[in-house]
């Protein structure tokens, strides 16, 4: 028995940070949604109990970092399966991006056992283990465009926002999250218009989504690595519409609704930054 399991990046249309939290974790709010851009994951049942994982890529850990490996060993300890399991995972989304690639394999494989052992666990169920492993899995079992709050464990799931390209860009540098929200200074911080861009997404206005992007992490990301705020300049100067970063980052996008100039900010990229790939808005994905 194998099943198969698409496990796309998410981006940031906002991300903003409302205060600092006992746990250490900082109370979020961000609106979050999927691009084409996606890992694609096989699952074979074993009759040894053990997790195997098997990829081309030298960035996918085999063991206990790898976060698939996580989401499979809680989802059999939850609902105590003895077989094992195999995962494959074709690596296509770049590794420490601030596109949740690794997130996203591990919803992806919470989705995939759910079918593979037929137990028909709802959604949120799935969601609430996946943010045991991380703030960001719960939002990736949706696979959808949401809001996102708490921790990232509260979703409130919107519709599709406006159909367009979006130009991404990964300059070859690593980013610590957890130096980036440690960095953010929260007196200091520009609070993007979240409700402002629920409502471009519920109207399906492009224009008002493009003036409203904004992540209070880039300034901290910003000061640390000046190549990534070239690259949101370069994006802006090569016809986007508007540009944001990713997460923590340091993954640059910009939007567009025209391929001609995709084109152009993707060639405008090229030799400037490693990784660049032109993909579109997805937002909502149950394939
Ligand atoms: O949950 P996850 O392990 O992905 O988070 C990585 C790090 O990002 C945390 O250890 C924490 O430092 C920071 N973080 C945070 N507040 C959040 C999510 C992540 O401070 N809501």
């Amino acid at each position: 028995m194998q099943v198969f399991e698409k496990a796309p990046a998410k981006i940031n249309l906002t991300l903003d940070v409302l205060s600092k939290r006992p746990d250490g974790y900082h109370e979020v709010e961000m609106i979050m949604t999927t691009v084409d851009l996606a890992d694609r994951l096989g699952f074979t049942e074993l009759d040894e109990d053990k997790i195997e994982i098997i990829s081309d890529s030298k960035y996918v850990p085999n063991d206990k970092r790898n976060l698939a490996y996580r989401a499979a060993a809680l989802f059999k300890k939850t609902y105590q399966i003895k077989k094992g399991i195999r995962i494959t995972i074709d690596k296509y989304i770049p590794v420490s991006a601030g596109l949740a690639g690794g997130s996203s394999d591990a919803a992806a494989t919470l989705r995939a056992l759910n079918q593979l052992w037929s137990l028909n666990i709802p959604a949120s169920e799935l969601a609430d283990i996946g943010v045991q492993i991380g703030s960001d899995v719960a939002f990736c079992v949706y696979n959808s465009t949401a809001v996102v709050r708490g921790r990232g464990e509260i979703i409130t799931e919107l519709s599709a926002p406006p159909a367009c390209w979006v130009v991404l860009a990964k300059p070859s540098i690593g980013v610590s999250t957890p130096t980036v929200f440690q960095d953010l200074n929260l007196a200091d911080i520009k609070h993007p218009n979240t409700e402002l861009m629920i409502s471009s997404i519920e109207a399906d206005d492009y224009q008002l989504m493009t003036q409203h992007l904004g992540n209070v992490l880039e300034q901290v990301t910003f000061a640390h690595h000046q190549e990534v705020a070239q690259i949101k300049d370069r994006l802006k100067n090569s016809g986007a519409d508007a540009v944001l970063m990713s997460g923590s980052g340091p993954t640059v996008y910009g939007l567009t609704r025209h391929q001609s100039r995709a084109k152009r900010m993707y060639n405008s990229l090229r030799g400037f930054c490693q990784e660049v790939f032109i993909v579109r808005m997805l937002g909502y994905d149950k394939t």
